[in-house]
């Protein structure tokens, strides 16, 4: 017989957890919960009063945020640094609590990076994935909210893009993606205790609007928004726009981008839906409205007073004209909607920019 690796079987999330604001209190896994919008929904799922362990090996974070998000809500959270791929390390997390659920960030997410280094990003993303959900079914905690992207639908066939649509990634990063969500979908088959939120997010723009957590990139950013905000705080002397010849109004590329704190807030909704133990279930998180390049630096120089400095080049290898989303399923599935429009997007990144010009450091 297989040896199960604990005795417990699966924990279904107890009723009597309800509280008056009718959310379900959880302990819950976030991996990554130290970068980018996992330290958001950090903050904004203490604030609804779950307990939340972080495991993270900070390969593309700092601890910073994790206390920042502490200071803010004034809750404690409990942090792990730990890789995912190493499962003796991540077992010891399982042994020590009893998770209810699990937020899976953690994974690597630089698309041209990916093309040039595409071992790193399979092992990493598929590896670490398949050593939590070894644990998760070993431990018997069956609730996850996996991180997907949009990058799984590639050029899509028209838009705004549904869930149905066709997925085809042209690149590794998103290919891990793609894998990964066939990989639960077959894991479901096998074990239909588990209940899985694919969430596919659109373009993740915004920060927290105390302007104490924020985006913090390694190096010089890849994506659009933390590039101006670089502009704008003067640590980058101009941007480059690439491609100025799409099929778009004004030539420029159109992205729906999404204030993270709205992204956050869909994980919360996300992990109120497995409690009606939903099986697997995929919905995309964005607005559904897209926004052009050079909209996006008019609506920052506009929040900020600050010029952009912009000049237009060629076209960036393995971009598409236009990709923006159909929210309308996890609107009718899970009540949530986005709240906040660019203007927001833009005051919120200027705020965590211009008091962390160097951003964690
Ligand atoms: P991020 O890099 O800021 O956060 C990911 C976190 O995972 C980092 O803190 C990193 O240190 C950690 N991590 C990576 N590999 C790990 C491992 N093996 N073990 C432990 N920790 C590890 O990225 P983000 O922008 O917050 O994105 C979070 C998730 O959302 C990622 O899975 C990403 O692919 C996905 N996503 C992001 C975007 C985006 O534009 N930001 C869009 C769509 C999907
Ligand atoms: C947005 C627009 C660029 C930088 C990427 C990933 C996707 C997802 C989100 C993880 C495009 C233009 C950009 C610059 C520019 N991440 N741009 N100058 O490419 O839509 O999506 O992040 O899952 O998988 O591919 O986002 O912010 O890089 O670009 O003109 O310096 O801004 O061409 O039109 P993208 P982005």
């Amino acid at each position: 017989m297989k040896r199960r690796e604990s005795g417990s079987g699966q924990r279904r999330i107890s009723p009597t957890n309800n509280r008056q604001s009718g959310v379900n209190i959880m302990k819950i896994l976030i991996t990554g919960g130290a970068g980018y919008i996992g330290s958001h929904t950090c903050l904004t799922l203490l604030e609804e009063g779950h307990e939340i362990c972080v495991v993270d090996n900070l390969v593309n974070s700092k601890e910073a945020p994790l206390a920042r998000v502490q200071e803010i809500t004034g809750r404690h959270l409990d942090f792990q640094r730990v890789d995912l791929t190493q499962k003796e390390r991540l077992r010891r997390v399982f042994a020590a609590h009893s998770f209810e659920g699990i937020i899976h960030f953690a994974g690597l997410k630089a698309v041209g990076e990916s093309a040039v280094m595409p071992l790193p990003y399979y092992r990493n993303n598929i590896c670490g994935t398949l050593v939590l959900l070894e644990l998760m079914q070993a431990y018997g905690v069956k609730n996850l909210v996996f991180s997907s992207s949009a990058t799984v639908y590639g050029e899509p066939e028209s838009v705004p893009i549904r869930e149905t649509a066709a997925v085809g990634p042209t690149n590794p990063y998103g290919r891990t993606k793609l894998m990964i969500e066939y990989i639960l979908k077959d894991l479901y088959q096998s074990d239909p205790e588990f209940n899985i939120a694919i969430l596919r997010y659109f373009n993740p723009v915004g920060a927290h609007g105390s302007g104490r957590i924020g985006e913090d990139p390694n190096d010089i950013p890849n994506n659009l928004m933390p590039f101006i905000s670089q502009v704008a705080v003067g640590k980058q002397p101009r941007l480059s726009v690439f491609g100025s010849d799409y099929p778009t109004p004004d030539g420029t590329g159109v992205r729906d981008y999404i204030h993270v704190m709205d992204l956050a807030a869909g994980h919360g909704c996300a992990l109120e839906k497995l409690c009606q133990n939903p099986g697997v279930v995929t919905y995309n998180l964005g607005t559904g409205r897209g926004y052009s390049v050079l909209e996006m630096i008019a609506a920052f120089e506009r929040v900020s007073g600050r010029p952009i400095p912009y000049q237009l080049v060629d076209r960036r290898e393995g971009d598409i004209a236009v990709c923006y989303a159909d929210p309308a399923l996890a609107e009718q599935d899970l009540g949530w909607r986005a709240k906040r429009g660019i203007e927001e997007m833009c005051t919120d990144v200027w705020r965590w920019q211009s008091a962390n010009p160097n951003g964690y450091e």
